[in-house]
């Protein structure tokens, strides 16, 4: 059952019509970078994370499903990729060092989290000075829509009001995805 919703998570992420190569292009990682990708799912952008940032960069794959981070590991190990580190989410910890992260990627995820603005504050410690968080999540979609009716979007104005109260720094933001606004923030 897990296997069949990451397999879903990775079909939707990799669906060129959800532009994920435009996606990628706009991060910019580089080799030896460290990135956590929070709410990974089936591991579909963790796996691309790692194949770019190499043997001296590290990516933290954190969920709080421990079935979909196996999903993960198995891809990873079948890939030939052995640094993504998988991280279960608690309520009060991501298990990632403090000052080690470039970026945290949160796609498709922050309409899970509760107190939101707490969440993103905590966040901060796990940032280099100079690191950035790219939060892509739902627009509310149409009229009796799954989005909609499930509450499985955030408007982007929130986030960005959010990300403000939390102290961070809008830098940029995107408009090439169909169904999902995409912004990056950064800590100063
Ligand atoms: C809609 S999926 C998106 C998966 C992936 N980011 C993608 O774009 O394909 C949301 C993911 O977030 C995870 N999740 C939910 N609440 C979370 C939390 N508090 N911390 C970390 N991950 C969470 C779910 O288990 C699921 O894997």
């Amino acid at each position: 059952m897990k296997k069949l919703f990451a397999e879903m998570f990775n079909r939707k992420a990799s669906d060129p019509k959800n532009k994920p190569d435009q996606i990628m292009e706009a991060i910019s990682l580089k080799p030896g970078q460290n990135i956590a990708d929070i709410g990974s799912g089936g591991g579909y952008f963790s796996l691309r994370f790692a194949k770019i940032v190499g043997e001296k960069g590290k990516v933290y794959a954190v969920d709080t499903n421990s079935n979909l981070l196996n999903y993960v590991m198995n891809s990873a190990k079948s890939m030939g990729l052995d640094n993504i580190i998988p991280t279960i989410a608690s309520n009060d910890s991501l298990g990632i060092p403090e000052k080690c992260l470039d970026f945290i990627f949160m796609r498709n995820v922050t309409h899970h989290l509760k107190n939101r603005t707490k969440y993103f504050k905590d966040l901060q410690k796990y940032l280099k000075p100079e690191g950035k968080i790219i939060v892509i999540e739902y627009d509310r979609g149409k009229y009796l829509s799954f989005l909609r009716i499930f509450g499985h979007y955030v408007f982007k104005e929130i986030i960005q009001q959010e990300m403000k109260e939390s102290g961070y720094i809008f830098k940029k933001e995107f408009d090439f995805l169909p169904d999902q606004h995409f912004t990056i923030f950064s800590k100063q």
